[in-house]
């Protein structure tokens, strides 16, 4: 359990840089992030660079005993490098270029900003790559972040006809793998296939499936090329990318793949995050100031598992911040309780962002560890606790790995992209679909692994696959040797790989183990909530549902009340045939947790558990003071039975 802050030496005045890496060591933080939008101060003119303020940084936070994580300097493109080469500005779908003036104003397909970027990172790597203070290398910062990717420039569209022709090979085949014979889409040639923005109604979705699958390998690729330099100059420093939360521009599991990374590190904004994605408005309201008691917990353990299980948290929210759509303060605790939450799912480090509070620019209204005037904050005096319960704790200061959990969830990068650009119904969101799911299960109690469908699933008791469009033969040959129970939800297997449906009907290959077919899907307005039960529960499908016909032994568990299945299963496999409403899909889980053999409990509201090692942590997001369900005869080594709101314990079970 390690500490860390985020640190901006180039915003203060060298007077203070002594001070403030003494200050940051005496808080008991061990790491510290700096340098990753500094290339205006690296190389203030083209080819000059300045590294004097830069070497002086470094020694001086290495000189007070703390461990170094160096940025590249990529995500903030200085104005000279914009002026001599305008063309690396990116294009948005409606043609216009970004302009310079904030950051991230970069063209991920222009060779020329990708040759700029390797002439920087490869001076910076030879210069500090041998650190032995420099123990990480962070590339640029938040890929994809402000929707700056994809980008619609000339250079795009060059390198996307590249693309094309690498995956398909011959236009007749892409034509054909594409449907282009509908509303006369033929293209007689590789040049002549264009980016599949600015067209009057919706470009063929598999036009834009493609689109994105290529725009996630440019990012991928984009960030390897700096990777390649950096283990070549820093072969000793573990190699990351600070991903963000809810985010799937691009595929991390790809991403990661091939050791492009040591460490899947991610920037965690809990009460920023609630009030931005899709949650229900009475859920935002109840959890304004501690976060949704899932939203952290579900970028941890899908961070968790991309690359080699090794995860940090590169930023930490530490108080108010100034981009949600509302920035309350946080409730008391909850700057601790997120550091402590991160190290129950198996985080190695978690970094706060930042060390003060910077009074001037775009984000002078985001809140640091330190007030502008370089007194701990609210947030600061609990890193300050937390350090020091770490300290005085064994237990705690040398925590056991995460135990690989009973449970997996699927989640696919694909399968969001294809519904994103095929809703049907305007709120139907898969991550969403995917985080109603997540949270039912740690409501029961249970540690949850999410997951690429592609990696072994053997061991897990039980798969819940809350849906994936394109079921392959790999999948289900999966299901026919596993002995866990198979939980699918509604949209799985509605397409091919070239976003087709099926010839069998969805859900395709899925049939042969579950005979079954989707005959007609719809989605639904607030007011078409067709309803159900569920072992005595009542419920209504909202969002979506479908009309099945189960086919062979394929058994009905659960129907609607206009009688249209609802939940078809033959042995070990289910599908549900709508997006339930949220206590359905807890009783549903409920049932294939037994079945399974996995005892769950129903958690106070707002409480959640989280095992690592020998240790359970329990936290409570909730209003009220709960009692945690430890046994009677559990040790605590962290806070005690009764917790109160942004508490957090731990025990060990005797
Ligand atoms: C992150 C970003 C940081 C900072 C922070 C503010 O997205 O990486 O540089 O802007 O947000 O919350």
């Amino acid at each position: 359990m390690q500490l860390g802050v985020c640190y901006y030496p180039e915003q203060w005045p060298r007077t203070m840089w002594a001070d403030d890496a003494k200050r940051i060591a005496e808080l008991g933080i061990t790491h510290v992030r700096i340098a990753e939008f500094a290339w205006s101060r690296m190389e203030p003119r083209a080819g000059e660079f300045a590294w004097e303020w830069l070497d002086e940084a470094v020694e001086t936070l290495a000189g007070a005993g703390l461990k170094l994580v160096l940025g590249t300097p990529t995500a903030s493109p200085p104005k000279w490098l914009i002026d001599a080469y305008p063309d690396v500005l990116p294009v948005r779908a409606d043609g216009t270029r970004w302009n310079f003036g904030s950051r991230r104003h970069y063209d991920i397909s222009s060779e020329t900003y990708r040759r700029e970027c390797l002439r920087v990172v490869t001076a910076m790597a030879q210069r500090y790559g041998r650190h032995p203070s420099i123990v990480a290398w962070q590339t640029d910062n938040e890929l994809g972040c402000h929707d700056t990717v994809p980008s619609y420039s000339p250079a795009a569209l060059t390198r996307f006809q590249t693309w094309l022709r690498r995956r398909h090979e011959s236009v007749e085949a892409l034509n054909d793998a594409w449907g282009n014979v509908f509303w006369s889409m033929e293209y007689p040639s590789f040049e002549a296939i264009g980016l599949p923005n600015l067209t009057p109604t919706d470009a063929n979705p598999i036009h834009l499936l493609d689109f994105r699958r290529f725009m996630s390998d440019e990012v991928a690729q984009f960030h390897r090329e700096q990777i390649d330099v950096l283990r070549e100059h820093a072969p000793t420093a573990d190699l990351l990318h600070n991903f963000m939360g809810f985010f799937t521009t691009f595929d991390h599991y790809r991403f990661a793949k091939d050791n492009a990374i040591d460490v899947a590190a991610w920037d965690s904004y809990p009460i920023a995050r609630t009030e931005s994605i899709a949650l229900p408005d009475e859920q935002k309201a109840r959890y304004a100031r501690t976060a949704h008691p899932d939203v952290s917990a579900f970028d941890h353990d899908r961070y968790r598992a991309i690359g080699s299980g090794r995860f940090w948290v590169m930023e930490q929210q530490a108080g108010p911040v100034n981009w949600a759509p509302w920035n309350p303060v946080p409730a008391k605790g909850m700057v601790r309780l997120w550091a402590y939450e991160a190290f129950a799912h198996g985080a190695e480090l978690v970094s706060y962002f930042r060390w003060r509070q910077c009074p001037y620019a775009q984000e002078q209204m985001h809140s640091g560890l330190n007030l502008p005037n370089n007194e701990l904050s609210p947030g600061g005096l609990e890193v300050q606790q937390a350090a020091r319960e770490i300290a005085a704790c064994a237990a705690l200061s040398a925590l056991g790995a995460p135990a690989r959990a009973t449970v997996a969830v699927v989640f696919d990068y694909e399968t969001q992209w294809m519904f994103e650009i095929q809703r049907h119904g305007k709120t139907f969101d898969y991550q969403t679909l995917v985080f109603d799911y997540y949270e039912s299960l740690r409501e029961l109690g249970l540690d949850v692994d999410i997951v690429s469908s592609r990696v072994d699933l053997s061991a897990y008791a039980l798969v819940v696959v809350p849906s994936i469009a394109v079921i392959d033969d790999a999948l289900v040959n999966q299901i026919e040797r596993s002995e866990a129970q198979w939980v699918f939800g509604p949209r799985s297997g509605s397409k091919t790989d070239s976003f087709a449906i099926p010839s069998t009907l969805p859900p395709g290959a899925l049939q042969r183990v579950l005979p079954m077919q989707v005959l007609e899907v719809e989605t639904l307005r607030p007011t078409l909530a067709p309803a159900l039960s569920i072992d005595g529960a009542r419920g209504v499908a909202i969002h979506w549902r479908e009309h099945v016909r189960a086919n062979g032994e394929t058994h009905v568990d659960a129907q609607f009340d206009d009688t249209w299945p609802a939940v078809l299963s033959r042995g070990k496999v289910r599908y549900v045939a709508g997006w339930l409403s949220h206590a359905l899909h807890r009783t549903l889980l409920e049932q294939a947790a037994r079945d399974a053999g996995i005892e769950t409990q129903r958690l106070a509201e707002g409480l959640r558990i989280r095992r690592r090692g020998d240790l359970t942590f329990a936290f409570n997001f909730g209003a009220q003071s709960v009692h945690v369900p430890a046994p009677a005869d559990a040790t605590f080594v962290l806070g005690n039975a009764l917790l109160k709101t942004g508490d957090v314990c731990a025990w060990k079970d005797v």
